[in-house]
């Protein structure tokens, strides 16, 4: 190759930038590795996109767009700053957070939406820099229910209550850019307010919601589809529903904060209902090559409360039920998360580090049984490689190749350089990884350096590689 192909331009752009030699996060070229690729290094084909390795960047929110003007909610320069930079730094799939459906879906006044055509020229932006440098682009597609209409944490954070603790929830007003009146849910009334507090009480963090009707939630169910099409307009390449944390969808899940007597509520059929809905008329408007994540909260840790023991609340057997549905709806991969949907839940959600990984990996296990074809994502408080690397390991693979080295010493030598787990299921497919993200936005890089993996860098950052292990 001549000097100058080394140095082509990612095609489709108004701007240069190269295109890495290697893609970075992957296994460098002819590299000599310290016994074989870990599954975390391996790609995965999902319909019609291949992640490059198993690291995805979970969604997180950054409250960092405009609350009135025409780019309200729009992205900006920020989210290219700080998604892209886990994109050059070799990230499979990088998520852009909670993005309302509609207006009133947003988290904040300062929450990015996607119910508008003027949207999407900046989710392009952020999406195509991400792409340029070899990740996949992720949209999170979601409406915040009840928990709508609320400040940036860092305004909440600054406030203190009567009794002098820190607030973790302000409500954003109209003179804040909230909607007060327009907060929804599957239920109405004060006594739905996420805190349950009173109006008036000077520690309430949430407004009261309006139930939403059955027209109403049809019209939501477009709003969706249409969020969708939008995205795939923006050359996004993998959606995320928003099933979790107490957000809408999962306040119908579960009957600690869905009673209607419609047929939204009651059974499992009808408070999973808004849910398939939402999947099927998503499904129907994206190209059949693209992938449909679902992340839900697979347990609201209610079962040991007064309150879910008299109303019942989504549990593990509940997610595994909702799982096996998944396949034939055309979801394609479950984002298992836990929590959110009730102030008296009875774990803190960040507290035990395998917390939400042993769900997962017992979803995958009931699935796997049943043959169902869902891949499983697993997250939370996945900081460390060779934890990382144990979640997602397929028991054959590190066998498979090593027993693709001919020379029998060093064969043996690969095999015991490497966890050995033939037979064994991995927990998961893929892990997301957020608040490290934050802290570390080259973890990738780090994970492979410490597992002792030789990974391609950016082009651009080649000359200050980790020296090797
Ligand atoms: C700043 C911040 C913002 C978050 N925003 C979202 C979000 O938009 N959507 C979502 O599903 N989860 C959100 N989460 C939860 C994370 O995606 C993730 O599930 C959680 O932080 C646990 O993973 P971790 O231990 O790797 O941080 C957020 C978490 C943080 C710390």
């Amino acid at each position: 190759m001549a000097p100058q192909d080394y140095n082509n331009g990612v095609p489709g752009l108004p701007y240069f930038t190269p295109k890495h030699i290697t893609s970075p996060g992957t296994p460098a070229p002819n590299a000599q590795q310290n016994g074989s690729t870990p599954t975390l290094f391996t790609p995965l084909t999902i319909r019609g996109t291949t992640l490059r390795n198993r690291i995805l960047v979970a969604p997180m929110c950054q409250y960092s767009t405009a609350s009135e003007g025409p780019t309200t909610g729009a992205l900006t320069d920020y989210h290219i700053a700080t998604l892209g930079h886990y994109a050059l730094k070799g990230a499979g799939l990088v998520f852009i957070e909670a993005t309302g459906v509609q207006a009133n879906g947003r988290i904040s006044p300062n929450c990015p939406g996607l119910w508008s055509d003027s949207q999407i020229p900046a989710l392009r932006r952020v999406s195509d820099f991400i792409k340029s440098q070899g990740a996949q682009s992720g949209i999170q597609l979601a409406h915040a229910g009840r928990k709508a209409s609320t400040c940036a944490p860092w305004i909440a954070g600054a406030q203190k209550t009567a009794g002098g603790t820190r607030k973790v929830s302000v409500k954003a007003d109209v003179d804040a850019g909230g909607w007060p009146s327009n907060v929804v849910g599957p239920m109405g009334g004060q006594e739905w307010a996420w805190d349950e507090k009173a109006a008036d009480d000077e520690s309430s963090g949430y407004w009261a919601p309006r139930a939403l009707s059955e027209e109403e939630i049809g019209g939501l169910v477009q709003d969706w589809a249409a969020a969708a099409q939008r995205a795939v307009k923006a050359g996004i390449d993998v959606i995320e529903i928003h099933g979790a944390h107490g957000y809408l969808i999962h306040q119908f899940l579960s009957p600690v904060t869905n009673q209607r007597t419609d047929k939204y509520g009651g059974s499992f059929e009808n408070r999973t209902r808004i849910l398939v809905e939402i999947i099927k008329a998503i499904r129907a408007v994206v190209p059949d090559s693209m992938p449909v994540y679902l992340r839900i909260s697979s347990t609201d840790w209610m079962e040991e409360t007064e309150k879910g023991k008299k109303l019942g609340s989504w549990d593990v057997e509940s997610s595994i039920r909702l799982a096996k549905l998944l396949p034939g709806l055309g979801v394609d991969l479950l984002d298992v998360s836990s929590g959110g949907n009730h102030p008296e839940q009875r774990i803190n959600m960040f507290d035990s580090k395998d917390y939400q990984i042993k769900i997962a990996a017992q979803i995958r296990a009931e699935l796997k049984k049943e043959n169902l074809g869902l891949f499983i994502g697993a997250v939370g408080l996945i900081t460390e490689a060779e934890q990382a690397r144990d979640i997602v390991e397929e028991g054959g693979a590190a066998d498979a190749a090593a027993s693709q080295i001919s020379d029998t010493e060093l064969a043996k030598e690969a095999r015991a350089a490497v966890k050995v787990t033939e037979g064994k299921e991995p927990l998961a497919d893929v892990v997301l990884v957020a608040r490290q993200f934050m802290r570390e936005p080259e973890w990738v890089l780090r994970v492979a350096w410490q597992l002792g993996l030789d990974v391609a860098w950016p082009n651009q950052f080649l000359r200050v590689r980790f020296p090797k292990l």
